[in-house]
């Protein structure tokens, strides 16, 4: 059975696209045939790390918003960009980069049930196994709707004061919705924070289960994973799915749980 996949975050800059990216390649390395949309129209980018270039994007989901295209004719078949050893497929719905059609989309609004739809339609007609919503910061009408629609939730948050308080409105949002399924992802936690411990594996130290606890507690939610900050993903800069440069790093080991817990 299929499955939609919804990423959010309630600040900015926490790792949704990356996750959704990283998310995306490790299920479908095992066979699943996955479809990433990204509803961040104003302000898009995890065509980014598919390395999908400006001139391979259209048609968008902006095009599909407009009615001049099919939701999937602007799905983008980005498997082969991402490395090797993916068994299945990645397709990718891009919302444009152009300053005039973000600009005319923010201005002009767009009929949303017709976001739904095409939700619905790409599942169905490209007979997927996953659809995986990437999302813009905060709450806005896409994202109530497909936390609406999502069978898994998943909230990314930083061990960070702001986000603390600011989590707790989406959070609180997907239980009022229903969300089947929701799992608390905490990212960019100080490597420091391993050290205390003197755990060479940095996820299980006394100080990450602490933080674990605290946003179980805080929000009656389950944790998926714990990323700490990585200097190799500062590094990466967005260029590539972080899995696939460095499976065996710790935190692609976190991505991999995170991804079995999903499917
Ligand atoms: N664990 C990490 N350690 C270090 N850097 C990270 C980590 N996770 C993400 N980053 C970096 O943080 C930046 C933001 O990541 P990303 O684009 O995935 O976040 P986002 O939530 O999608 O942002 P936006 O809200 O702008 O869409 C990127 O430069 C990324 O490389
Ligand atoms: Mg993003």
């Amino acid at each position: 059975m299929s499955k939609i996949i919804s990423v959010h975050s309630f600040r900015g800059g926490t790792g949704k696209s990356n996750t959704t990216a990283n998310i995306a390649s490790l299920l479908a390395a095992d066979g699943a045939r996955v479809c990433v949309v990204d509803t961040d129209i104003a302000s898009p980018g995890i065509h980014v790390l598919f390395n999908l270039g400006e001139d391979e994007m259209a048609p968008t989901l902006n095009d599909y918003l407009w009615g001049k295209c099919s939701i999937e004719e602007a799905a983008h078949n980005v498997t082969e960009k991402i490395g090797v050893g993916i068994k299945g497929e990645v397709h990718l719905i891009p919302s444009s980069i152009k300053a005039g059609e973000i600009a005319r989309i923010l201005r002009e609004g767009y009929d949303v049930g017709l976001l739904n739809d095409g939700f619905r339609d790409v599942v169905e007609r490209m007979n997927l196994d996953y659809l995986l919503i990437d999302t813009h910061p905060g709450l806005n009408e896409e994202t109530l709707l497909s936390i609406a629609i999502s069978d898994a939730l998943v909230i990314i948050m930083r061990p960070d004061s702001q986000d603390y308080q600011g989590t707790a409105v989406t959070v609180d949002v997907a239980k009022k919705l229903d969300v089947p399924k929701m799992y608390m992802v905490i990212n960019k936690v100080p490597k420091d924070y391993a050290d205390e411990g003197g755990n060479p594996n940095i996820l299980e130290t006394l100080t990450y289960n602490n933080v674990r606890k605290r946003v179980e507690e805080t929000y009656d939610a389950q944790v998926g994973a714990i990323f700490p900050h990585s200097d190799e993903m500062m590094t990466l800069a967005s260029s590539g799915i972080f899995s696939v440069k460095y499976p065996d790093n710790v935190m692609s080991k976190a991505m991999r749980n995170l991804a079995d817990l999903i499917k």
